[in-house]
């Protein structure tokens, strides 16, 4: 049964494509569609067991041309979302839906299919939140996601790199086997992770990635950290040589996945990554804003940011179940309004306040679009920052201070996961 039929009005924009659920045997086709709108060649014989896995039963939405969704149609365009969890300020795990291989055949684009395939997916959410990484900043806003979490790119001259001595050791810093690595990390992931902003891995995860990784042709290597109560950090890293065979020529560890639960795990994995030898430089790239790398050093100057860019993006799909799900600091309320064309149940106006949040009677103080709020949700940034920009509307300004009480999250969120 197909969901949006061709020239139906959605209030956004008209759809102009049918969608539905794929049958798993469609999946192939549907992520060869994907790839073809990236540029890469049909997933080869060999790599499509791992991919197969990672295409889970009824996650996967088709859109078509021609009449229907049925034979005669083709498909047209691709979206998965898979079911995750995220962790919010308050440190509670709320259902996410991780968007992802979302896509429409070259000779097709710019003609609704993408928005028809959005608007399902976000209309038949069962969780609150929407997440997503986006190949390009002008897609999402009109489907009411918003930067949520933001990374920076680290880069320490590790020749000149002298730790200061109030670092901590670590508790014990290893390196497991290379065979080892696919059981060992996902259990420290789950030992690490707490953050705002982190979501859990799916079951495919580890293999995704480790076919991705080898495919980019790196030798992939790992340290883990094991404090008094197990696994509680990893950093997962490759070794180049770039620069050609000129002056230029260095030799970069790159860190490529990084998480840990405590600062000692923290400390103790920089330790050993900076101990590697015959390395000149280590880039990390996608690393949480306030990670401290700077303080580790006698010299700060031997770590630089390179870019600083958004890591993933989120979209309130249920606004009052995911307003109860985080908390909210400080001893004020205010009440905010919210619009949301694409999900019209969302619209109203919300009580948020440290005890209450949900429905409220009175007018907003402060109101603005649902992607503004989903914006705030994790702490990236603060309400006075979007009044300032005009995404939020003061009506009164009493509560712009009590609402970026409301709303700091204390650090910055981060998320650290490749989906
Ligand atoms: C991104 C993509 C899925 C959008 O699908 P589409 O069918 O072309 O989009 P639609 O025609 O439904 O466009 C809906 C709106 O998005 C806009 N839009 C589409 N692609 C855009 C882009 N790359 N940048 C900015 N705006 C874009 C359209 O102009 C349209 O704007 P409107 O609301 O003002 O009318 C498609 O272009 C694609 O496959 N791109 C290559 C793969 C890719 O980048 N995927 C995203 C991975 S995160």
């Amino acid at each position: 049964m197909s969901e949006t039929e061709k020239g139906t009005e959605t209030g956004t924009g008209t759809v102009r494509a049918a969608t539905r659920v794929l049958e798993v045997h469609e999946h192939r086709a549907a992520l060869d569609l994907f790839r073809d709108s990236l540029h890469m060649p049909p997933v080869s014989d060999a790599d499509w067991p791992v991919l197969e896995a990672s295409l889970e039963p009824a996650s996967v939405r088709g859109a078509f041309s021609g009449s229907g969704s049925g034979s005669g149609s083709r498909l047209v365009g691709v979206h998965q979302a898979t079911a995750s969890d995220v962790v919010v300020p308050g440190d509670a795990r709320v259902a996410v839906e991780l968007h992802h291989r979302f896509a429409v055949r070259n000779g097709h684009t710019r003609s609704g299919v993408g928005r028809s395939l959005m608007t399902a997916a976000l209309r038949s959410a069962t969780a609150p939140l929407a997440m997503l990484r986006a190949s390009e900043g002008g897609i999402y806003g009109r489907y009411g996601f918003a930067v949520a979490t933001r990374c920076r790119e680290l880069v320490v001259d590790r020749r000149r790199a002298r730790l200061s001595e109030h670092v901590p050791a670590g508790h014990h810093t290893y390196a497991p086997a290379a065979g080892e690595i696919a059981a060992l990390l996902p259990v420290a992931y789950e030992g690490s992770r707490g953050g705002a902003g982190t979501v859990s891995r799916p079951g495919w995860y580890e293999a995704l990635l480790t076919q991705d990784l080898e495919s980019a042709g790196g030798f992939v290597r790992a340290f883990v950290h094991s404090g008094p109560e197990g696994e509680d950090g990893f950093a997962r890293y490759a070794v180049r040589r770039v620069g050609g065979d000129g002056p230029a020529a260095r030799t970069v560890l790159e860190v490529l996945d990084m998480h840990h639960g405590t600062p000692q795990a923290w400390a103790g994995l920089w330790r050993s990554l900076l101990d590697v030898e015959l390395v000149d430089e280590i880039r990390a790239r996608q690393r949480p804003l306030d990670e401290p790398v700077e303080w580790l050093f006698t010299d700060p100057h031997v770590c630089r940011t390179g870019a600083v860019d958004d890591e993933t993006w989120l979209r309130l799909t249920d606004v009052g179940a995911a307003l109860r799900a985080r908390r909210f600091e400080g001893a004020g309320t205010v009440v905010i309004g919210v619009e949301d064309a694409l999900l019209p149940a969302n619209s109203g106006h919300y009580r948020v306040g440290p005890e209450t949040a949900g429905g409220a009677g009175s007018g907003p103080q402060i109101s603005g679009s649902v992607a503004a709020w989903s914006a705030l949700y994790l702490g990236a940034v603060r309400p006075s920052a979007l009044a300032a920009t005009g995404a939020l509307r003061v009506h009164d300004p009493r509560a712009l201070k009590t609402a970026d009480e409301l709303f700091w999250a204390g650090r910055e969120p981060w998320c650290g996961t490749y989906i």
